[in-house]
């Protein structure tokens, strides 16, 4: 049975929820599910943008059947490409032959790519700016490369000033009944998982989600239409504003994450006293993680958030202990930015963690590595208690 939710008095969500799926891309842990959006515009000519994955295929056809009455398909927007948008494209086009693909000169051979169905004879290939009159409604076609992948755009409805954003302001999280934002706690309930969505899957490209928050800007925009997570019609300068701290790589507050990697608690037990030294002098919101036991989404996420960074790692098989390595490539290939790091090591012979933990992130680009490295051997002895007091001292003054 369909279970559609009207935006407005033409324009519907026809998307699905799925609370199965462990891994969003095989990669990402989203044990509160993930939502996946599609519209469909009924004017004189009808819309439907972007399809949705195959896991709520099901979902999906009943409620754009349900919506459309009956009418034929007039047109498909293809925003996005990817997968988790585009699962059901082939089916769309068999079970509507009418139906013409909008989308642009990258789009058509990755759908050739994925799909084995005549696009060429039914594509209308759009270039920045252009627009499709679809009876009372203009549509705007603007590209967004690499917000997420290179064939990225967004459509504008110039008439109702609705920006259907691809990726841009999508969230992990499957929604509860509530389609809008305005009708949850986003800030409280939702703003964790859109940080990690956003910093996970289009952190990596903060220079085109820049050039894509620029277009925006020049447009009047009354709402949000994203292809996962909830749709923005109140507040949209303040998620805007996220959007910008996040691409720009400026952290979101003054912040301390400490990441340890301990293989018997003896780096963990460095890393706790790091964190109380840091509150005596006054740090608030001291965020600490196991990074053996944390998924690295979160440590990404949270790395985004916060100023300041701090990686306590055993040395192991005369490298970096193997999750906390594997931490830092990640965050270097997410693009991290401009942060102030502090650096312990823990090492029983061949201590080598802190140096090698250094050349990864000189790798990344303006990040402030305090000298004062810490290095314990085997365990903290008391008469080390005056270095950590020394790296709690420089942490807290890089923040002021
Ligand atoms: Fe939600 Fe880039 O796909």
């Amino acid at each position: 049975m369909y279970c559609v939710k009207k935006i407005k008095e033409d324009l519907f969500w026809v998307g699905g929820t799925d609370r199965r799926l462990a891994l969003f891309e095989n990669a990402y842990p989203i044990p509160r599910g993930i939502s996946y959006n599609a519209y469909v515009l009924t004017d004189e000519k009808t819309v439907l943008f972007d399809t949705v994955d195959r896991a709520v295929t099901d979902q999906f056809f009943e409620n754009v059947e349900a919506v459309l009455g009956g009418r034929p398909l007039d047109y498909v927007v293809v925003n996005h490409m990817e997968p988790d948008h585009c699962a059901t494209l082939g089916e769309i086009v068999r079970r509507y032959p009418e139906a013409q693909v909008v989308c642009n000169a990258k789009t058509i051979p990755i759908i050739k790519q994925f799909y084995n169905f005549d696009i060429d004879s039914r594509a209308i290939v759009v270039k920045e700016k252009e627009t499709l009159s679809t009876g009372k409604h203009t549509l705007t076609f603007m590209m967004a490369p690499m917000v997420h992948w290179p064939e990225v755009m967004v459509t504008y409805d110039m008439t109702d000033k609705i920006l259907f954003s691809a990726d841009a302001f999508g969230t992990f999280g499957a929604m509860n009944g509530n389609l809008f934002a305005d009708e949850v706690n986003f800030e409280r309930d939702w703003l964790d998982d859109a940080r990690r969505y956003y910093t996970n899957i289009v952190g990596k490209y903060g220079p085109s989600v820049q050039t894509l928050l620029k277009k925006a800007s020049a447009l009047e925009i009354s709402m949000v239409c994203p292809l996962h997570g909830p749709v923005w019609r109140e507040n949209i300068e303040w998620y805007v504003d996220k959007y910008k701290t996040w691409s720009s790589y400026q952290p979101e507050e003054k912040a301390v994450m400490i990441v340890y990697g301990s293989i018997y608690g003896n780096t963990e037990n460095a890393a706790n006293i790091l964190a109380c030294k840091l509150a005596d002098r006054g740090v608030k919101n001291i965020a600490v993680y196991d990074v053996s036991g944390t998924h690295p989404s979160t440590m990404i996420s949270e790395a985004f958030r916060c100023s300041n960074l701090v990686f306590a790692s055993a040395t192991y098989n005369g490298g970096i202990f193997s999750s906390m390595e594997h931490l830092l490539t990640d965050m270097k290939a997410h693009n991290l930015q401009n942060r102030t790091v502090a650096l312990l090591e823990n090492g029983s012979w061949g201590v080598l963690a802190g140096k090698l933990m250094k050349e990864i992130i000189l790798g990344m680009k303006n990040m402030n590595i305090l000298e004062q490295t810490v290095t314990v051997k085997s365990s903290l002895k008391e008469s080390q208690m005056a270095e950590l007091d020394a790296l709690a001292d420089a942490i807290a003054e890089s923040m002021k």
